[in-house]
């Protein structure tokens, strides 16, 4: 089987716990060093990436084109509109074709379902690059800011407020796998999925979800939201409504920890789902979290491709 990277709860511990170390290595030793440098070694010389993207991107695909070409391999932009999986060819075709030519596929997909049907056709590893599921990538770069920052997942309580949406999921499976505390805070209406949380009881995870941002942010080391109306929703109105009492502020930080960290995965709509006093605060770890996307899915690439 190829070595695919479609979700956290996939991995052990030591996996994940690896790859993240592997990627603060490698920022380590390029501290200073222009950003087109190419790793010594070169480690993927000569490997294709293909990157498909079903969905806009801003961060997952620069850091993927940039890191790929670091460790000295090179990508292929796909969107699937300038495809024939826009008109109608399945998946399965396209994986088993894909496979000919590249030696990764990475997928932002419109349906998690495209991401898995890829990857059950695919002779090459697949890679989750978002889907309405999961965003298992920045959740791994974030683990790796906060660890940067503050202290291991394991010993951490994090605050997630506002849509338990794809990037929570990946957020409850992080703290399944790797430990730690997770405290969401969530609307009825939009708490994360009902088997993503089946699955985190399942582990013994310490995840806890209430209505009151105020309880979930309580004791936090950091406070992390997202957008109120993803990619793939429809309903906007309906979750703003929903969510404006989520809003992350400075009211609300003053009731996490003194000193508390502030995440979110951006792109942010600022003065909705967060304020630019928070955005922008000492405390916000925003732009290091969208760094460490380069790092860590470097680290995810030789994972996948065993270099
Ligand atoms: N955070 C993130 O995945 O950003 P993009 O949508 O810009 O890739
Ligand atoms: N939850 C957001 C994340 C964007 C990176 C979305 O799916 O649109």
């Amino acid at each position: 089987h190829p070595k695919h990277f479609l979700d956290i709860a996939d991995f052990d511990a030591s996996t994940l716990n690896g790859i993240i170390a592997q990627a603060r290595a490698m920022k380590d030793a390029r501290k200073g060093c222009p950003k087109g440098l190419r790793e010594k070694d070169e480690p993927l010389k000569g490997r294709m990436l293909a990157l498909i993207f079903e969905r806009p991107s801003t961060r997952t695909r620069v850091s993927f084109e940039v890191g790929m070409r670091q460790l000295g391999g090179e990508t292929l932009v796909l969107s699937s509109n300038d495809m024939q999986l826009g008109r109608g060819e399945t998946i399965a075709d396209t994986a088993r074709v894909l496979s000919r030519y590249v030696d990764a596929i990475m997928i932002r997909a419109a349906r998690h379902s495209n991401l898995t049907d890829l990857a059950a056709s695919a002779t090459v590893p697949v890679i989750n690059g978002l889907t309405p599921l999961t965003h298992p990538c920045q959740v791994m770069a974030d683990v790796m800011t906060l660890e940067e920052h503050v202290a291991p997942l394991k010993n951490l309580t994090v605050s997630w407020v506002g849509d338990g949406n794809n990037v929570a999921a990946s957020w409850i499976q992080a703290v399944g796998r790797m430990g730690g505390k997770l405290k969401i805070g969530a609307p009825k209406e939009l708490s994360p999925a009902a088997d993503v949380m089946a699955w985190a009881k399942a582990q013994g995870a310490d995840v806890s979800v209430t209505t009151s941002p105020e309880e979930a942010v309580e004791g936090a080391d950091c406070v992390i939201t997202d957008a109120w109306v993803s990619m793939h929703d429809t309903d906007g109105e309906t979750r703003h409504n929903l969510l404006k009492p989520y809003q992350v502020n400075g009211a609300l930080m003053k009731r996490a920890k003194p000193d508390a960290k502030f995440m979110h995965c951006l792109p942010a709509h600022r003065g909705e789902e967060v304020t630019d006093e928070v955005m922008d605060s000492k405390n916000s770890l925003i732009f290091d979290e969208a760094e460490n996307r380069l790092h860590v899915q470097k680290s995810i690439l030789l994972h996948c491709l065993g270099a």
